[in-house]
């Protein structure tokens, strides 16, 4: 099945296949998908050796956890797995699935894994800030990084880890005219994408996130949440920012909350 899905995806143009073996969402571990799979590393091997052989001009990749609990850290044998059956790269969350999201990740099984891999290695897992990316390369030793959650409502955020990187100072913060066309057309997408009345409803976690921390903003969103149609909700947000602009040239320094939640340790969650 797997293998048919990567086929017909890249014969619809996809350019890569990423296959996710990190999901911990019950649903998707339940019927032995995402990261369920990492208990079972004979199938591991025969859906990537299935995969790789369905696509044979396309790069396939590999997205795990450092493995199910604690005491089942298998990420070493998947990344085995992994490079004998062709996988092009393998990005690593540093928590297991028993993890979930709580917890800080742990970038010494990333570092272990980095050590013995023949192919590039990508760290994930809290990285938030061109700081933590910095710490994380130089830790984990691993060949790039991956960002998802504290890119939301701040995509801007990858060009500012490039610039930390490449020169050690940070940039400017971005002019709130940019937030806003990246932020409008970012809402053109989600309705096109999902459909008008649909899209409204999932647009409005994306403008909570643009407009997180930001002067005004938690009446603002009050006021969005209750506005039901495409043109009422982009009106609101063209004008928030048009008046935020009338203050502020460039994104005023927010109190954006840390990604990850909570403070125990991923170690002590696994117990
Ligand atoms: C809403 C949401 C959707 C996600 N969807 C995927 C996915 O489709 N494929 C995948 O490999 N990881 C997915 N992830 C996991 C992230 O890629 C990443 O491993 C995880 O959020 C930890 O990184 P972060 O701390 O930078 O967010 C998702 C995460 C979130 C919060």
């Amino acid at each position: 099945m797997m293998a048919d899905a990567a086929r017909y995806n890249v014969d619809r143009g996809a350019q890569i296949i990423d296959i996710n073996m990190g999901c911990p969402a019950k649903k998707i571990c339940n019927v032995m998908a995402g990261s369920a799979l990492l208990r079972d590393e004979p199938l591991v091997a025969e859906i990537l050796e299935a995969v790789v052989r369905a696509v044979p001009a396309t790069p396939v990749t590999l997205k795990i956890r450092t493995g199910w609990d604690r005491e089942n850290r298998n990420a070493l044998r998947i990344l085995k797995i992994a490079e004998e059956s062709g996988v092009r790269a393998l990005a690593m969350h540093g928590r297991t699935r028993a993890c979930g999201y709580g917890g800080e990740a742990e970038y010494e099984t990333i570092k272990q894994v980095k050590a013995a891999a023949r192919i590039p290695v990508i760290a994930n897992g809290d990285i938030d800030s061109p700081e933590k990316a910095r710490a994380v390369l130089a830790s984990t030793g691993a060949d790039a990084v991956m960002i998802g959650r504290a890119a939301q409502g701040r995509p801007w955020l990858f060009r500012e880890i490039e610039h930390f990187l490449n020169t050690g100072s940070h940039m400017l913060p971005p002019p709130v005219s940019e937030i806003r066309e990246v932020l409008l057309d970012h809402l053109d997408d989600v309705y096109l994408f999902y459909g008008r009345q649909a899209g409204v409803g999932i647009a409005r976690k994306h403008i909570s996130w643009y407009t997180r921390g930001l002067p005004g903003s938690a009446f603002f969103r009050h006021h969005m949440n209750q506005l039901p149609t495409v043109e009422q909700q982009r009106r609101a947000v063209n004008e928030f920012f048009l008046a935020l602009s009338d203050d502020n040239e460039r994104l005023p320094a927010t109190s954006q909350p840390e990604v990850a939640t909570g403070d125990t340790p991923c170690e002590e969650l696994a117990a």
